[in-house]
């Protein structure tokens, strides 16, 4: 459906009380209209973010007052500005008036529905912010997410201590969400069918502006699957040598092991990992500590990276008004955030940024974040937005990608040498993958489950089964213990907890290797993708913020073709950058005597028991059970 049948199908449904006639077809009154809505449109906008920035970086009872009181102004000036518009017939207005009506305002709610969302979102929210785990030992000792969980996550080998955290968070955190999760459900798809789509996962699919887009990410697995198969088996066998029989070498893969809260990025499987540990490691994290690296200093080289392309610098007052560590007088929401206060000059991150290469190149992906808000901020409202959400996390990785390579951290000084053979490559592009292959699957079911959600596919009291299903069947990922329909661990991840969709994140792996296949050729960089650093080249730079400064004021296949001269997101950038790997990791697998695939019904706590199955069980789950992937 194009977005002007959406609208009309929106009208359709609505009483005539809500909405006008749509008689008035004159294009001055239209543009009066519009450059009206934009002007009040940035106070009442600008007033929720401020209200959203004091709560989020000061969770008092107060701030939620004070951003409960905003957001519903916030939505009743949305709600004015649909009945408005629909007093207009834009037939034959230009393409980008039409546009900008079929973004601005979103139907009127019958009673309390924005009260009880935003009190619905804020609790998540808080929920997710102030989560604990205190220690087995020792119940005074608790630990937030960051950094003390986070830690654990990241560098323990201990299967039970990582078990009691995994445990433990979840407990906390999305067991209690779960509730709310209900609430949030219901109102947000109440809301979207009042905005003519059938159900919340349809108006969040609609953001990418194509009607095949679930086929295209279903598409793009298909050819990426190999590459995270063959991942999979050789990650098995190293976590095997370290955890022996708790891992089944023909299995999937317990969720606590994989390097942080939720396996989503499997980064911190490096040390463990490593093809050819005799090489330079490529962890820079001591040589920043050595060098005394502040995180303001950490700031410094993400903007002169920003600087050397010819892209904008950050606006004066950047620093002083964004949260960069974590304050120890108050409770705060820390994870990662780039927030647009929709008045041309105020732009912030927020994040409790730690010294290490991790965080050094997460600044780099917020840092993309606000370089796109500031690049559009001369586009009306409803524009100042990326061409689509995989866009906008699209652009501080790409960057990532050249800050990452060995050549650019020899060149700022955290590496010794540049190291140059076959050996130190395939490090090289393993650590890459442990992040860019393994997130992929991860992402792509976060999404497919709540779509089944919001559509009702997946029923209440399965909620939690069919995740879990999900995720054995598609990731190979299982839970190390067996959960409930008391549980909800799919929001114990911020995004999920938080309203924020994470298809964005399985597209922008994607598109981010054809963004940087586009700046490498413009920069004249022939070398392999993996080795490309676009430092200090103004071509590409020029060719990123020209894209960047369409926000979403054209369909996103303008802005990917004005980026790459053609119009469809691809997988061939990735895996031309990823085939090293891939054949290192095939031959490695063989060598190995390792499968790919996994039996998606082993269960971590049945790893004993399967081997005194009687007879007629074995057989049964030979024919019908186990699923290995090719
Ligand atoms: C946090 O919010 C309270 C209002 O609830 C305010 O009095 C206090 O000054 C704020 N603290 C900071 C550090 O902004
Ligand atoms: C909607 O139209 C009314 C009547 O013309 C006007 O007073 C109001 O400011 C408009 N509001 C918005 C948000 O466009
Ligand atoms: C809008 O205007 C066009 C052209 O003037 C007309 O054909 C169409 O019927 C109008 N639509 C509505 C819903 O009135
Ligand atoms: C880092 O700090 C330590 C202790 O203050 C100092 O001895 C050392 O010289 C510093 N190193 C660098 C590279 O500045
Ligand atoms: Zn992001």
């Amino acid at each position: 459906m194009p977005w002007s049948a959406v609208l009309l199908s929106a009208l359709a449904v609505l009483t005539s009380a809500q909405t006008n006639s749509p008689t008035n077809n004159n294009l001055d009154d239209a543009q009066r209209f519009l450059s009206d809505y934009n002007a009040r449109a940035q106070e009442v906008w600008n007033a929720y973010v401020v209200a959203s920035w004091n709560y989020d970086t000061n969770l008092t009872e107060h701030n939620n007052g004070v951003l409960l009181e905003k957001s519903l102004a916030l939505t009743e000036f949305e709600a004015e500005a649909y009945v408005n518009k629909t007093s207009f017939n834009t037939t034959g207005f230009p393409d980008d008036v039409i546009r900008e009506f079929d973004f601005l305002g979103s139907a009127p709610q019958e009673g309390d529905t924005a009260r009880r969302l935003q009190e619905t979102l804020s609790e998540m929210g808080r929920i997710y912010a102030v989560g604990q785990v205190c220690d087995q030992d020792d119940p005074d000792n608790c630990r937030e997410l960051e950094p003390g969980l986070t830690e654990i996550m990241a560098t323990s080998r201990d299967y039970e201590e990582r078990l009691w955290v995994w445990v433990g968070w979840r407990d906390a955190v999305s067991k209690a969400i779960r509730p709310h999760y209900v609430t949030y459900v219901d109102l947000k798809n109440q809301i979207a069918r009042a905005n003519g789509y059938t159900d919340y996962g349809d108006q969040w699919r609609w953001k990418y502006e194509t009607d095949t887009f679930e086929q295209d990410m279903l598409d793009i697995w298909e050819e990426v699957k190999p590459f995270y198969l063959q991942l999979h088996a050789y990650v098995r066998r190293k976590l095997y040598d370290v955890y022996g029989d708790k891992i089944n070498l023909r299995g999937p893969l317990p969720e606590h092991l994989l390097g942080d809260m939720w396996g989503r990025f499997w980064t911190n499987l490096y040390s463990l990992t490593v093809p050819f540990p005799d090489k330079e490691s490529l962890d820079v994290t001591p040589a920043m500590l050595e060098q005394n690296y502040t995180i303001m200093r950490m700031y410094e080289v993400s903007e002169e990276f920003f600087g050397s392309l010819g892209l904008l610098p950050l606006p004066s007052r950047f620093f002083e008004r964004s949260m960069l560590q974590r304050p120890t007088d108050r409770e705060v929401a820390c994870h990662a955030t780039a927030w647009d206060f929709y008045d041309g000059e105020d732009f912030r991150i927020r994040m409790c940024t730690k010294v290490d290469m991790e965080d050094l190149l997460t600044i780099h992906h917020e840092m993309g974040h606000t370089q796109y808000q500031m690049q559009y901020a001369h586009l009306p409202l409803v524009f100042r937005d990326g061409a689509n959400d995989a866009f906008h996390e699209a652009v501080g990785e790409v960057l990532a990608l050249s800050a990452a390579t060995p050549q650019h951290l020899h060149a700022i000084g955290l590496l010794d040498t540049v190291p140059d053979d076959p050996d130190a490559d395939i490090n090289f592009l393993l650590l890459q993958g442990l992040n860019m292959i393994a997130t992929l699957p991860f992402s792509l079911v976060q999404d497919l489950w709540r779509w089944r959600v919001f559509s009702g596919e997946i029923p209440k009291n399965e909620w939690n089964k069919k995740y879990w299903e999900m995720k054995a069947e598609i990731v190979g990922v299982v839970p190390p213990v067996e959960r409930g329909e008391d549980q909800l661990d799919i929001t114990s991840i911020y995004h999920v907890a938080n309203d924020f969709d994470m298809i964005r994140y399985y597209a922008r792996t994607i598109i981010e290797f054809q963004f940087q296949k586009a700046m490498c050729d413009e920069a004249g960089i022939t070398e392999p993708l993996y080795k490309c650093d676009i430092y200090n080249s103004h071509a590409a730079g020029t060719k990123l913020a020209n894209m960047l400064r369409l926000g979403r004021s054209r369909p996103w296949p303008e802005a990917m073709e004005a980026m790459t001269g053609q119009r469809k997101m691809l997988a061939n950038s990735w895996k031309a950058y990823f085939q090293p790997l891939y054949v290192w990791l095939q031959e490695k697998n063989r060598e190995n005597g390792d499968v790919p695939g996994w039996d998606v019904n082993w269960r971590p706590d049945a790893s004993s028991a399967t081997t005194t199955l009687p007879a007629i069980l074995l057989l049964l789950s030979s024919v019908t059970g186990l699923l290995l992937f090719a």
